[in-house]
C-alpha cells in the first residue's frame, strides 16, 4: 500500500493529535503518502481531503482535540454513505484508512471492510468503552482532568462538611468515574455497571459523618443518571447538604497526558505497519502493555467492553 487516509470522528479525545502525527511520520518514513480527512465521516463523503506533510504534524503533538476535526455523522450508516465515501477515498488514489475514534465510528470502519476497503480502527474515545483493548486514547488525560476536580471540590467540601455529587462522562461505562474515583479518594463511586441503592448510600454518608467525616464526595457516571436527579433522590433520604458538579465537556479537553501520547503513538504505528502489509478489517488494542490487532467486525460483534470489577470491589473496600 502507497498511499493511506485517515480521520477522527465522534467525540474528540486528547491524544488523537499524537496518533495522526504517529501515523504521518511513520507512513513517510516508510515511503508512504498520508491524506487527512477533515470532519470524519461527513467530510469523507463530502471530499474534504488534503495531503498531509510532515510538517502539518508539526507542534501537534501536545495539542488537545484533532486539528483534523471531528463531526458525529449517522448518514454514514446508510450503504449510500458507505459507497459515497469509498468512491472518494478511489478518487483520491487512497488505498487503506486509519479510522480514531469510538464506538461509532468503528462501525464506519467496519462497513468500509465489508465493503472489501481496508480499513482500521484505532480506539479514540475518553470513555474508554471499546472493546478489542484496555485503554483507549484520551482516558488517562480525561482521568487526570477529572481528579484535579475532585481534588479542589475535596478542599471546599471539608471546609462547609457537604456532601458532593461529581458527574463525569461515560453514558455507557463506568471508567471514567472508577478510576478517578479512586484516585481522588471518594467515598462512593456510583456506575452503570453495578446496581446501587440510594439508601444505602445516605446509611454510608450518615456512617462517615458519624465517624466525624468533614466531606462526602459521590462521583456518578452520567449513564447511571444525572448528578441533580441523583441529589434529588439522595434527598429523600436525609439532608446531606448536598451540592453538584457537572464536569461536562472539560473532561473532553486539554493537553494529552505522556501516557496518552506514548500510547497514540504505539496505535498509529502499528496501525501504519499493518496497512503497509496490506492488512485491513482490523481494530487496534493494548492488551497487557502489548498492541494487538483484532478483526474488526469479529470484535464489534462479539467483543464488549469491560469494566475492571476486581477495581470496583476494591474501592469498596477502600472508600468510606
Ligand atoms: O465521546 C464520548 C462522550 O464524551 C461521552 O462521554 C458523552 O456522553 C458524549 O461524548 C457527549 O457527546 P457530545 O459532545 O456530542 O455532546
Amino acid at each position: 500500500m502507497k498511499r493511506i487516509g485517515i480521520l477522527t470522528s465522534g467525540g474528540d479525545a486528547p491524544g488523537m493529535n499524537a496518533a495522526i502525527r504517529a501515523v504521518v511520520r511513520k507512513a513517510i518514513f516508510e515511503g508512504m503518502e498520508v491524506y487527512g480527512i477533515n470532519y470524519g465521516y461527513a467530510g469523507l463523503v463530502a471530499g474534504d481531503i488534503r495531503k498531509l506533510s510532515v510538517s502539518d504534524v508539526g507542534d501537534k503533538i501536545q495539542r488537545g482535540g484533532t486539528f483534523l476535526y471531528s463531526a458525529r455523522y449517522p448518514e454514514f450508516g446508510s450503504e449510500e454513505g458507505q459507497l459515497k465515501g469509498i468512491e472518494q477515498l478511489k478518487k483520491f488514489g487512497i488505498e487503506g484508512l486509519v479510522v480514531v475514534g469510538g464506538d461509532g465510528s468503528y462501525m464506519g470502519a467496519r462497513a468500509l471492510t465489508k465493503h472489501g476497503f481496508p480499513a482500521i480502527g484505532l480506539p479514540g474515545t475518553i470513555d474508554n468503552d471499546i472493546p478489542g483493548t484496555d485503554f483507549t486514547i484520551g482516558f488517562d488525560t480525561s482521568i487526570n482532568t477529572v481528579l484535579e476536580s475532585i481534588d479542589r471540590i475535596r478542599d471546599t467540601a471539608t471546609s462547609h462538611e457537604r456532601t458532593f455529587i461529581i458527574e463525569v462522562m461515560g453514558r455507557g461505562a463506568g471508567d471514567i468515574a472508577l478510576w478517578s474515583g479512586i484516585a481522588g479518594g471518594a467515598e462512593q463511586v456510583i456506575i452503570p455497571e453495578v446496581d446501587f441503592n440510594m439508601e444505602e448510600v445516605a446509611a454510608k454518608i450518615q456512617e462517615g459523618r458519624d465517624r466525624g467525616k468533614k466531606h462526602s464526595l459521590i462521583v456518578v457516571a452520567e449513564g447511571v443518571m444525572s448528578g441533580n436527579e441523583f441529589a434529588d433522590e439522595l434527598a429523600k433520604y436525609g439532608d446531606f447538604h448536598a451540592r453538584v458538579t457537572v464536569l461536562g465537556h472539560v473532561q473532553r479537553g486539554g493537553s494529552p497526558t505522556a501516557k496518552d501520547r506514548v500510547l497514540a503513538s504505539r496505535f498509529g504505528v502499528r496501525a501504519v505497519e499493518l496497512l503497509k502489509e496490506g492488512k485491513g478489517g482490523l481494530c487496534i488494542g493494548i492488551r497487557d502493555n502489548k498492541i494487538i490487532a483484532s478483526d474488526i467486525v469479529d470484535t464489534l460483534e462479539n467483543g464488549k467492553h469491560r469494566i475492571d470489577l476486581d477495581l470496583y470491589d476494591l474501592s469498596k473496600q477502600i472508600s468510606f
